[in-house]
């Protein structure tokens, strides 16, 4: 297996995946939604969760739950392990250095956060510019835009070409306008499905004197992730969307930028030494993990990581790709459909579009009594929605569970939308 642009692997074609047999793992697809069995479009909001994963919270909760890094006793020790390995394979699983440098936050969100207030509001001041781009969720927009704006940088925003792929043409001038110290953009765009490049950015970040910050949290269900191969300084995911429990995320963060931040969160299990004077931190991780973890979350992330890896990372890669490629003919083939996105070789299982005088909610309704679910709305990208002059899309994501089928009922549901409204 060899590195591909932007340190993702490289899709190997020996590599498939056998989709229909994966959804006995997955207990609630077997079901009917409005008389018809479902078809779940809707990966990129959250994955679902296989019988592996949930068996492994059950199994921890039954016989090794306890607090962790706290008793002495044997059980308090065994659920040290179980959340403490789950740690090694989270770590493993972006080829971090070190599991030190993993910190368990609750999602994405948080992980994000925590860099932008515990390394932000040190590090930046008038002067500075932090960089982002039209394509961010808003969890790796907006506590950036109020970080600058709380310490006096400017903030400014990397746009898209027509065909939804990162500007890089622009980046130059904003040298020009500041001292460049943030850039923060998305692996995978969770609207559009555009693979950025990172690892190119992260080099022109480093280049600036700035650190990059890499939201990962459509990239880490999706393909293989290397955050050394990347070059980033933080890479945030989070573990409901790769088939893990809600409740839990992570933060990779390079060792030495993690020792120089202030804590984020401040409380119990995060500190050294606590006087009525001054109190002290922790080491790494526990300087970011104030208060009682996500402790079977946790042991459920781990065991998510477990059941991709076994998958293969480049299987899923690959599945997703057929499965795009296969989505694009047959949603192009829809009368008055209006898609977006870049071309399929550069982007994720992620179709965004819309349909000529349908409102979305319309789309995603009539879709429904036909047991298909995607998502209708403005994907918490309203930056990206402005650029393409709509308030909403409707999306259809899929993921290692998805087969071809249900892209023709959704391509079908389509054609009955264009029926029903006219
Ligand atoms: C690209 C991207 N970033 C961040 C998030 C936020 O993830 P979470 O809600 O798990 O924190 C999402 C969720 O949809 C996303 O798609």
């Amino acid at each position: 297996m060899g590195r591909g642009y932007d340190g993702f692997m490289v899709v190997r074609a020996d590599t498939k995946l056998d989709a229909r047999a994966l959804r006995a793992d997955f207990p609630i697809l077997a079901q009917e939604i409005n008389g018809k069995p479902l078809a779940y479009l809707d990966s990129a909001v959250t994955a679902q969760k296989p019988r592996q994963m949930l068996e492994a919270m059950a199994q921890f909760y039954e016989t090794s739950y306890a607090n962790v890094h706290r008793g002495v006793y044997a059980l308090a020790e065994r659920a040290t392990e179980g959340f403490e390995g789950a740690r090694e394979k989270v770590a493993r699983f972006v080829n971090a250095p070190s599991s030190r440098e993993v910190i368990f936050t609750r999602n994405a969100t948080e992980a994000l956060n925590l860099v932008a207030y515990a390394w932000g509001l040190t590090n930046l001041r008038p002067g500075d510019l932090v960089v982002v781009s039209e394509l961010e969720h808003h969890s790796n927009f907006v506590p950036w835009q109020y970080i600058a704006k709380r310490t006096g940088a400017g903030f400014r925003m990397i746009p898209l070409t027509e065909g939804g792929e990162l500007d890089l043409e622009t980046l130059d001038g904003f040298a020009a306008e500041g001292e460049i110290k943030v850039v923060a953009t998305n692996l995978v765009s969770n609207a559009l499905g555009t693979i950025n490049p990172v690892e190119r950015l992260s080099a022109w970040a480093h280049d600036q004197g700035a650190i990059m910050v890499v939201d990962a949290a459509q990239g880490a269900p999706h393909r293989a992730i290397d955050v050394q191969a990347l070059g980033c300084d933080f890479l945030a995911f989070s573990a409901h969307k790769m088939c893990g429990p809600s409740g839990v995320g992570a933060l990779w963060g390079r060792r030495g930028l993690l020792e120089q931040m202030e804590p984020f969160n401040l409380g119990g299990h995060m500190i050294k030494k606590v006087q009525f004077e001054e109190t002290t931190w922790g080491e790494l991780p526990h300087k970011f993990e104030a208060g009682t973890s996500p402790i079977a979350e946790a042991v459920g992330f781990g065991a998510a990581v477990d059941y991709l890896n076994a998958i293969g990372l480049d299987a899923i890669e690959q599945h997703e790709h057929e499965l795009l490629s296969h989505a694009l003919e047959r949603l192009g083939e829809v009368p008055g459909i209006l898609l977006y996105g870049p071309p399929a070789d550069r982007r994720a299982g992620i179709v965004s579009f819309n349909m000529d005088g349908v409102h979305p909610h319309d789309v995603a309704q009539v879709l429904d009594w036909e047991g298909v679910a995607i998502r209708a709305g403005h994907h918490c990208c309203q930056p990206l929605m402005q650029r393409l002059g709509v308030a909403a899309t409707n999306r259809a994501s899929f993921y290692l569970y998805t087969v071809p089928e249900e892209i023709d009922r959704l391509a079908e549901g389509l054609h009955r939308v264009r029926k029903v409204f006219g």
